[in-house]
């Protein structure tokens, strides 16, 4: 049986991974520092999937404590989710970013470097793309300079993993996310954010819930077919999968470079007025929302080009936008009651 660590796999994506490598037959190892996720979804997980995965708590920026932990596990291969992710934050708290999301990361690829564990999956995201000049976004569009430091983590990221592959001989995919949504089957695991949610699909969970007065929806006047910004919104069970998808890859020795990175979307643009509408249709709710003007930083449109992440990765997201904001909405309800 291949050990897997999983770092930051109490978090949203991490949660939902750990399931689905327990499903696929992995043993897997959990780090987390518990600053952005619940010891509770180590019961989850459990609840899920009838095995308990191993667990340390440890920051990944504590140098000694991230040694200590490679010479005690022997693990097969590495899935990197530990990050601070909120854009806004990022900007206010450059620094705490950088040694974060990049101290961790060097770390990390030091201890596995030394105990010669060569296959990383790395948590990357379409952000690196900014708005890209045309769509649907296939891997050959250029990045863009980061309009965030957290934004910066991520291309800052890739490199590294690169330079590290080319010069070490090891094996690592990145995965660039879209827009990570909804829920797990079983309603036991969701996403679980802190204060006021910065992404859409918690606000609008939130205010149909009642926590929120009203959706802002940021700007309609934005060159698409209703004025409100295009994203690709994937389940994120779909998402989960995408990194067995990559992990087997690596551990087949089925890559082609030492470093690949895959676009991991749906393929399909929604607005932010047909996920109001498609989120209403489905839960029954009726959702309080006003326009108000764009929110800086904003793209106009972003959805991924599938066919490198299915004709290479062997992997397509199978669930749908309904799928995704109905399993979101019995997550928000689920978390009221409690
Ligand atoms: C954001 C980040 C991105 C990050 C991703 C993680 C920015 C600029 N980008 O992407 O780097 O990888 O989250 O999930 O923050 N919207 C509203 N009202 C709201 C919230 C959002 O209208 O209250 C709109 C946004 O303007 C956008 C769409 O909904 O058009 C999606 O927003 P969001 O969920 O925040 O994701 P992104 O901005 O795409």
């Amino acid at each position: 049986m291949k050990k897997i660590l999983v770092t930051g796999g109490l978090g949203f994506i991490g949660s939902h991974t750990v399931v689905e490598l327990q499903k696929s037959g992995f043993d897997v190892v959990i780090i987390d520092d518990l600053s952005n996720s619940k010891i509770e979804v180590l019961d989850s997980i459990t609840e899920i999937t009838g095995i308990k995965p191993e667990f340390q708590k440890l920051d990944l920026r504590e140098k000694t404590e991230v040694q200590n932990f490679f010479s005690k596990h022997k693990v097969d291969g590495v899935i990197h989710f530990a990050a601070f992710k909120a854009v806004g934050e990022s900007v206010q708290k450059p620094l705490e970013y950088y040694e974060n999301n990049i101290g961790s990361l060097v770390y990390l690829l030091q201890e596995m470097r030394n105990h010669n564990i060569d296959n990383l999956i790395f948590s990357s995201s379409c952000t690196v793309y900014g708005q890209a000049n045309s769509l649907p976004i296939t891997e050959n569009a250029p990045t863009k300079p980061a309009e965030s430091p957290y934004g910066n983590t991520k291309q800052i990221g890739e490199e590294i993993i690169k330079e590290s592959c080319k010069a070490y001989n090891m094996n690592a995919i990145a995965l660039r996310y879209f827009n990570p949504i909804g829920a797990h089957d079983s309603i036991k695991i969701g996403e679980l954010p802190i204060g006021v949610p910065q992404n859409l699909i918690p606000y609008v969970t939130q205010t149909a819930a009642g926590i929120r007065e009203e959706l802002s929806v940021f700007g309609d006047d934005y060159d698409t077919p209703d004025g409100t910004a295009i994203r690709d919104y994937i389940h994120v069970v779909d998402l989960a999968k995408a990194h067995i998808a990559g992990l087997n890859r690596l551990l087949q020795n089925k890559n082609s470079k030492g470093f690949e990175y895959y676009n991991v979307g749906t393929g399909i643009g929604t607005s932010v007025l047909e996920i109001i509408k498609t989120f209403e249709k489905c839960s029954g709710e009726k959702l309080n929302y006003k326009i108000v003007g764009r929110r800086e930083g904003d793209i106009t449109s972003a959805y991924a080009s599938t066919s490198n992440a299915n004709d290479e990765l062997n992997w397509k997201a199978e669930k749908s936008l309904e799928e995704a904001l109905l399993s979101a909405w019995k997550w928000q309800q689920k978390r009221k009651q409690e």
